[in-house]
């Protein structure tokens, strides 16, 4: 069974901020690099982590023809990365042929989908790309392609991991960004549950980024975040 854990997002666009923030950890940690990152400093972002023994999660968001996409992940292997993801609105072929590359590599990391971005709006999906479904049933629809795929999660919002984990069973894993200690500022997020909230719906990962990275103590607030997730869990 996967630890559960919380993610850290690096959402910066320079090396430079990534070892400023980190040199404030003590021990390594799950971290997420995504475009704003990769698109700046490549490869050897993932590489320092990796080297300075943090866990990544590397946000590329694959979504292209079944053939390219495999090209991506094997090429994504190379860099040892412990997750990477693709869009589930790219169909099952494209999924599948993901995975499929997943396992010629004989790689551990997760491959997991994003569903919905938490910015479309019930609004987006109707008018502009013409899905007539409920938001909530797309997004477990998506997820069980991505089951039948072979994928081994989701990215999805914490509000609907119990739905997901109702359809699609307890070992199909939820990676939920959207966290918010009841004190933080929400920013641009809108649906936000706190990271009690987020154990109690049953999340096995959840992503943060501002609430961490613009603390006073990024520490301090990481293990405060940790802790109220992990509960009794946390090592
Ligand atoms: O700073 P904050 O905690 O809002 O950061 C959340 C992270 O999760 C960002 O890196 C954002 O891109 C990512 N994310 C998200 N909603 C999604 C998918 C990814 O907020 N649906």
């Amino acid at each position: 069974m996967t630890k559960k854990d919380v993610i850290v997002a690096l959402d910066y666009q320079s090396k430079k901020e990534v070892e400023a923030l980190l040199a404030q950890f003590p021990e390594p940690i799950y971290t997420k690099v995504g475009m704003e990152l990769f698109y700046r400093e490549g490869p050897s972002i993932v590489n320092y982590l990796k080297d300075q023994g943090h866990r990544v999660f590397l946000d590329l968001k694959f979504h292209d023809i079944p053939n390219t996409v495999a090209g991506a992940v094997r090429s994504v292997c190379a860099l040892n990365v412990d997750m990477m993801n693709v869009q589930a609105a790219g169909g099952i072929q494209m999924m599948e042929s993901g995975a499929k590359e997943l396992l010629a590599q004989k790689s551990n990391a997760l491959l997991i989908a994003i569903t919905m971005l938490t910015s479309t709006s019930d609004e987006i999906l109707k008018e502009e790309l013409l899905i007539q479904e409920p938001l909530s049933e797309t997004v477990l629809h998506y997820a069980s392609n991505s089951k039948k795929a072979g994928l081994q999660g989701v990215v999805c919002s914490a509000l609907e991991v119990p739905l997901i984990k109702k359809h699609l069973g307890e070992d199909f894993l939820t990676v939920t960004p959207g966290i918010r200690p009841a004190d933080a500022a929400k920013g641009d997020q809108v649906r936000v549950v706190t990271p009690e909230e987020a154990r109690a719906l049953g999340s096995d990962f959840i992503v943060v980024g501002r609430p961490i990275t613009k603390a006073p103590d990024p520490y301090a607030a990481y293990l405060a975040i940790r802790r109220a997730f992990l509960g009794e869990d946390v090592s």
